[in-house]
């Protein structure tokens, strides 16, 4: 079988890009502290989306307001702020490999108030040396689809998609939820990403369907994975 999973390197997977574009998110938001920057697939409703799905599974395994979680790639930290406003109040953790967006992400934090329980740290997820402790969630929106056009390789020529579920599997608790978001990958495509004998797909959030030329399909899709 063809394998989807592959895809073209891109300057969106390179850091200087993101280094850049939260330099200048932080310029829009010092002229205008209301402007705090891009909410990825904002059109798909998609944070709101993932908030409403810890809301609803709120006292299933290891969700509740109390959860201890991280975002892995933050950018502006938006998504944690969310989750903020909706009563989630354990300690969370964004990481993001561009210092200027843990910059951008500490700053709004601040200014509004969520830096009680949000935290911000720079660190390349890939980095073996990285070790930030156990979560019982742990969040992806749009971060792996930037990292599949790093073309970054490891030992033995393996690909950042090769090693993306070892990342997860270190950061969570027996029982814990990694949460996805993808516009770049299909469903069926992040679940042969993700799973593996310790991580299980365990729900899915539904989005609108669109139907073109008899052809039935979504543009962005979120799964759930539990670990073992
Ligand atoms: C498409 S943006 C998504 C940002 C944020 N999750 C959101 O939904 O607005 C991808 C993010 O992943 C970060 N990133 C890419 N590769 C990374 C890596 N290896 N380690 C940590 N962060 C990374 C980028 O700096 C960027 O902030």
């Amino acid at each position: 079988m063809e394998d989807t999973t592959r895809l073209n390197v891109s300057k969106l997977g390179t850091k200087k890009y993101w280094d850049d574009f939260y330099a200048l998110e932080r310029e829009n938001f010092s002229k205008n502290p209301e402007d705090t920057g891009e909410c990825w697939f904002d059109d798909n409703g998609a944070e709101e989306r993932m908030v409403e799905f810890l809301v609803d599974n709120d006292g299933e395994l290891r969700i509740s307001t109390q959860s201890k979680m991280i975002d892995l790639g933050t950018g502006n930290g938006h998504l944690l702020f969310e989750l903020c406003e909706n009563d989630f109040d354990g300690p969370m953790v964004g990481v993001d490999y561009s210092e200027e967006s843990v910059q951008f992400a500490s700053h709004i934090s601040k200014a509004k108030g969520y830096d009680t329980n949000t935290s911000f740290m720079a660190a390349d997820i890939f980095d073996s040396s990285w070790s930030p402790g156990k979560f019982d969630i742990v969040l992806d929106k749009g971060t792996l689809d930037a990292i599949a056009l790093s073309g970054k390789k490891f030992a033995n020529d393996k690909t950042v998609i090769d090693v993306y579920s070892t990342v997860i599997e270190k950061l969570l608790e027996s029982g814990g939820i990694f949460l996805i978001t993808s516009c770049n990958f299909t469903e069926q495509e992040l679940i042969n990403i993700v799973q593996t004998d310790r991580l299980k797909v365990w729900k899915r959030i539904n989005y609108p369907v669109y139907e073109f030329g008899g052809v039935k399909g979504t543009t962005i899709c979120s799964v759930a994975f539990v670990k073992q």
